[in-house]
């Protein structure tokens, strides 16, 4: 498995995932500003991903500060703002950066070197645990899906999308070794194509099972190929269940809810937004008109053509069936169970 991103003390590389899967390459971010356009790129992407690369950016932001002779909590406070601006969807980044420049206002009366190791042990911690959430939470996905599974997903929310293994593909990685999966069915996932170039790429490594369909055949497929489950990933849940993800996801569970098949969201606690009441107050970036005029940079539009590009959108939570997340499954009543869930992170932080 290819790793999506290591730490190298001062530098953090990235594997360029906007030139999968023709070319494996990396780019070397030396500076918080490259990580911050690096994500803005898509080239480190998925929730938890851009998480833990805003997690080491901000690591790299305070050895900066402390070359510079400028390791003060406020410009630390305003390189993490510039990393959460990076792309606004994903809770994933803001949880990050909130949480190192928390551990560097605990730690407020300490020196800036005590400051450094402890960020830098902060997110590898991050980086870590987000491997270790996933594999739970392929555990807990498997359990839900019958023998002979013919799953639909959208967009890449594997070990591209994460620090390795996977949300929802780690559910189907999980299913797969249980000899459940029969075909994995991968959206292409326009405008940016994660589901063909990413998705499709990754399984093909792993010898999983996978049939690449476009956007407009999902529906189609679901009837005519008797899909019996649908898993995707998540970029921000609110406390009522609504969840954010790749444009198209909302799409693909309307279908599913007219076919009967189950929709399954597969994220950890770390995209969970307890702020937020309902998916109304989620933001959803808007990314260039060029990337809908034009397919991997060839014109396939009028150059002029008006043209809208929501990178996202909110799925209601009365289409999602089941929310999987390292703690296990959440059921509705979806207000009830997130606030039961959001109490349970509350304590086990508060325990250390
Ligand atoms: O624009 P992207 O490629 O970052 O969008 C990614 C998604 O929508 C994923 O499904 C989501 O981040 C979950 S990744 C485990």
């Amino acid at each position: 498995m290819v790793k999506t991103m290591e730490w190298q003390h001062d530098a953090l590389e990235i594997l360029d995932q906007t030139k999968l899967p023709v070319e494996i390459s990396f780019i070397k971010c030396t500076t918080y500003l490259r990580v911050a356009e690096a994500i803005k790129r898509l080239e480190v992407r998925g929730a938890p991903a851009i998480g833990a690369a805003a997690g080491f950016a901000m690591v790299l932001g305070w050895q900066q500060l402390m070359r510079e002779g400028k390791a003060e909590l406020q410009n630390f406070a305003a390189i993490r703002d510039e990393l959460i601006a990076a792309r606004p969807t994903a809770v994933n980044l803001a949880w990050a950066a909130n949480k190192l420049y928390a551990k560097a206002e605990a730690m407020a009366e300490q020196s800036a070197e005590e400051i450094a190791a402890a960020l830098e042990a902060l997110a590898q911690k991050i980086y870590a645990d987000d491997i270790a959430c996933n594999k739970k939470m392929g555990e807990y996905g498997a359990a839900l899906l019958p023998p002979h599974t013919r799953i639909l997903t959208h967009c890449n929310a594997g070990a591209l999308a994460t620090c390795g293994w996977g949300t929802a593909l780690g559910v189907i990685r999980a299913a797969h070794a249980q000899g459940k999966i029969d075909m994995v069915y991968a959206d292409e996932t326009r405008p940016l194509l994660q589901g063909a170039r990413l998705t499709v790429w990754e399984l093909m490594q792993d010898n999983i099972p996978v049939t690449v369909i476009t956007d407009n055949m999902a529906a189609w497929t679901m009837k005519q190929k008797g899909i019996n489950a649908v898993v995707t990933g998540a970029d921000r849940i609110a406390l009522n269940g609504d969840t954010a993800n790749k444009i198209g996801t909302y799409g693909v569970a309307l279908a599913a809810k007219h076919h009967g098949i189950p929709f399954y969201i597969a994220a950890p606690v770390s995209t969970f937004d307890f702020n937020i009441a309902t998916g109304a107050e989620i933001p959803i970036e808007e990314r260039s008109a060029d990337e809908v005029r034009r397919l991997q940079g060839v014109v396939t539009a009028p150059q002029d053509a008006p043209a809208y590009n929501p990178a996202f959108d909110v799925t209601p939570a009365e289409l999602i069936t089941g929310i999987i997340t390292e703690y296990g499954v959440i059921k509705p009543p979806y207000l009830e169970n997130i606030k039961k869930l959001q109490l349970k992170t509350k304590e086990e932080n508060f325990n250390g």
